[in-house]
């Protein structure tokens, strides 16, 4: 369990203690680092990470052309560097989010017994968009549409803090 997890929303923000979010998508080349990218430049003051379910693109850069489509935006996260997600996120962070069921279903796989860390769809957070998933856009090539989604899921994760 984190520091933010033991004391409850409320107190840890009283406290200061920060929060530890994490966004998981298939390959952490996509969706996953845009939803980090711009999910920073919203909540500056949450500890932001990502990672992918699968380990194909372990240590590149986000994807040229959603680097591209994220930057005619604004978001710069060509820093970010994919890894892998693993059981130990359960324990590091205090909210795991994925952008689609498949996701959803291979990080529960790795949760560790007894751990009781949310973890939620992103599109959760953007009802109004009558979207269950975030669409890869490593596949559909829509990545404008998958950063407008994407952008409706951060504003609303940011109003739930
Ligand atoms: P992401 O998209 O899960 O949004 O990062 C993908 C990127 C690469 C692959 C699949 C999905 N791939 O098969 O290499």
């Amino acid at each position: 369990m984190t520091c933010y997890q033991a004391l409850g929303m409320a107190r840890a923000k009283v406290l200061g203690v920060v929060m530890k979010i994490l966004f998981v998508c298939l390959g952490n080349i996509c969706r996953s680092p845009s939803a980090e990218g711009v999910f920073r430049g919203l909540a500056p003051d949450v500890d932001t990470d990502s990672a992918g379910t699968a380990g194909w693109h372990v240590g590149k850069p986000p994807y040229g052309p959603m680097q591209d489509a994220a930057l005619a935006r604004g978001y710069d996260f060509s820093d970010l560097r994919a890894r892998q997600f693993s059981a130990v996120d359960f324990e590091r962070f205090d909210l795991i989010i994925g952008m689609d069921a498949e996701n959803i279903a291979n990080i529960e796989v790795l949760r560790p017994v007894g751990n009781k860390t949310e973890v939620r769809l992103f599109t959760d957070y953007a009802p109004g968009s009558g979207k269950s998933e975030v669409p890869d856009p490593y596949y559909t090539r829509d990545f404008d549409g998958a950063l407008d989604l994407i952008e409706a899921c951060a504003r609303g994760l940011k109003a739930t803090l």
